[in-house]
This record gives C-alpha cells, structure tokens and sequence, in this order.
C-alpha cells in the first residue's frame, strides 16, 4: 500500500482554503493509502507565535481533523516536534541542497524582508529542507496540498532524487495532489490574492472554518463580485465569482460547468445569498462536531502521542536505513 502524507502549520486558523486545499482531499482517500497528517509545529516556529497560541492551535488543528472524519484507525495524526527524526533527516536534506536554489524560492523571497530585518530568516530558508524531510521519511507517493505548496514539494522531490543518485534508491519520490476545483481559494475581499490562514482574525475576505456563522454569512454577502450582473466562470475577468462558484462547486460535490449552469440566472444577491446559505450549513456540521473533541483537551493530548509513538518506529526505520546509507552507522 502506497503512503499519503501532508502536514499543517498550527499558525493562525484554519481557513475554508485550507480545508478544501488539503484537509478534504486527505480525508477522502485516508482508506486508499497508508494514511499520516501532522501538525507540523516546527515549522510554525520559522515567524514567531506566542507560545500559549501555539499550544491552542495545536489542539485546535486536531480537533479540527477529527471533526472533518480523520479515521484513527487508519490515519495516524501527530506533532512533527515529537518525532526528532523530522529533524535529523532535515539537517541531511539541507546538505543537499545550494543556497542558491533556496533563496531563490517563491515563500522565502516573498516573506524574507520581514524576517531578515530581525536576523531571523534562516528558518524560512531551510523550510523546504525540513519540508522535504517530512515527505521522504515515510516514503509517501502522495501529499495533497494546496496550490501554493507546489514548489515545495517539486523541492522534495529534487532533494530525493539527488540523494538517490548519489547514495541508490533509497526514498520514495512524492507527487503532489492539488485539487482540480479550487485549488486556490482566494480572499472574499480581493480575489487577486489567496484566501490564507495568516490573515487576521478580522479580515473580511478569510472565511476561518470556527468563525461566528453570522460573521461569515456577512463576510460572503460582501464578497467583492464586477459591474457585469451575470453569474458565470472567468477567472480572469471575474475573479470574485469565480471564486465563489469554485467554494460552491467544492462544497455540492460539482463540477464548475454544473454549478455555473445552476446560478446563471441568479442575480449577485441571490447569488451571494446561496453561497452564504451552503458554506455555513456545511461549517456548522464541522463545528458542532469540533466542540465535542475541543472540549476533551486529555483526549485530543492522548491522540497526539499514540500517533507521534506509530511515526516514530516509522521514521526511526528510515533514519536508521538513511544512516547506514551515508556511512554513519556500521
Ligand atoms: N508547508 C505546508 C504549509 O504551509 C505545511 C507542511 C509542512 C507540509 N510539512 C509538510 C505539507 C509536508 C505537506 C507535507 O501548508
């Protein structure tokens, strides 16, 4: 049986993008693959969180997972920090790699300012280095994520291959699997950019899966739509619709040419209204099952470490292997 694997930063809430990019995709196909979802809290640490965020995060993301239908008798759900190998074979991955490749990345170019201002962006640098390491040390074939995550795992995949020609086959080459509907959510507000967890709480373009309902059935009626008047797909030239037919299509199970087809003659209100309706029904349903796990912190504790115990004799049998490939073990 081939491995599925993919990961979550406890930074910030979960957003609708972030359930329809990753979480949904996982959940469909947990009995098709040997299953693993982390919560990958090293990663987080790479921008700064307050450390009591990051614990209520943690809790909150596998809550969260148990709620969308992760099945533990199948899946195994864990925190990244608690398998060390994480990082031991994150330090390996990193001597694989140039500089040169990984400045040049998409996130790190794009956040480093920030970070370097306070000589604190050497975290975001080797992200994909740890990235890759999460990957191959389970020997996962698939990793569903969102579109944004292409590059990292084209990444993991480059590091991977290097390290087999080098050393013989010794990891699994992943695919990346992004959603064909949806893969990029975009914000409500300003549809020319993604709809992403680090938002603040308050943006009005973000839709967090545990956000007041009333809140998110306003942020949707004030979803900035264009002048036209007609409900149809064209990402280009109405990337508002667009954007909330995808939600739409993601949320009925349809494909964009049926949903379009259904709303065509609505007006943007009626519209709007639909959408509204559908995504808090379907948040709801994720929300009273959330607080039923949430409120059993114990129990959500309990879960982590059986799953981080399951990786772990996963990931000590490939570190092993990796060790005695490169010459540090006899
Ligand atoms: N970088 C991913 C994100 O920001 C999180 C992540 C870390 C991940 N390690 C992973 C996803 C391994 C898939 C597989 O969403």
């Amino acid at each position: 049986m081939k491995t599925m694997i993919t990961g979550v930063r406890p930074t910030g809430s979960i957003t609708l993008a972030n359930y329809i990019g990753g979480i949904k995709k996982f959940i469909e196909q947990q009995d098709k693959y040997k299953s693993l979802i982390f919560i990958a809290d090293i990663h987080g640490l790479t921008t700064y969180i307050n450390p009591n965020e990051i614990r209520n995060n943690i809790l909150d993301i596998t809550a969260l997972y148990l709620a969308c239908g992760i099945d533990l008798s199948h899946t195994i759900i864990f925190q990244q920090s608690d398998v060390l190998e994480h990082c031991n074979l994150g330090f390996l991955m990193a001597f694989q790699c140039g500089v040169g490749e990984l400045s040049r990345m998409t996130q790190y170019k794009s956040k480093k300012a920030e970070l370097s201002k306070n000589n604190k962006d050497m975290g975001l640098f080797i992200y994909p280095t740890l990235m890759a390491a999460d990957i191959l040390l389970y020997d996962a074939s698939v990793v569903p994520v969102g579109a944004d995550q292409r590059q990292h795992i084209e990444k993991t995949r480059d590091l991977g291959e290097r390290f087999n020609k080098v050393y013989g086959k010794t990891f699994e080459l992943p695919e990346y699997q992004i959603p064909k509907i949806g893969a990029k959510i975009m914000n409500l507000q300003n549809p020319s950019i993604k709809m992403s967890k680090s938002a603040s709480k308050d943006d009005k373009g973000t839709i967090f899966i545990l956000d007041d309902i009333e809140i998110t059935k306003k942020k949707i009626m004030s979803a900035c739509t264009d002048s036209e008047g007609k409900v149809y797909f064209d990402e280009e030239n109405k990337p508002g619709i667009s954007n909330l037919l995808s939600i739409v299509a993601v949320i009925d199970n349809l494909n964009i040419e049926d949903v379009s087809k259904k709303y065509k003659e609505y007006t943007y209100k009626d519209f709007k209204i639909e959408v509204a309706t559908k995504v808090t029904e379907f948040i709801l349903k994720i929300q009273n099952e959330f607080y039923k796990y949430r409120n059993n912190e114990e129990y959500l504790k309990k879960i982590l470490k059986e799953g981080a115990a399951k990786a772990r004799i996963l990931a000590n049998k490939k570190m092993e292997e990796v060790k005695k490939i490169v010459g540090l073990k006899f």
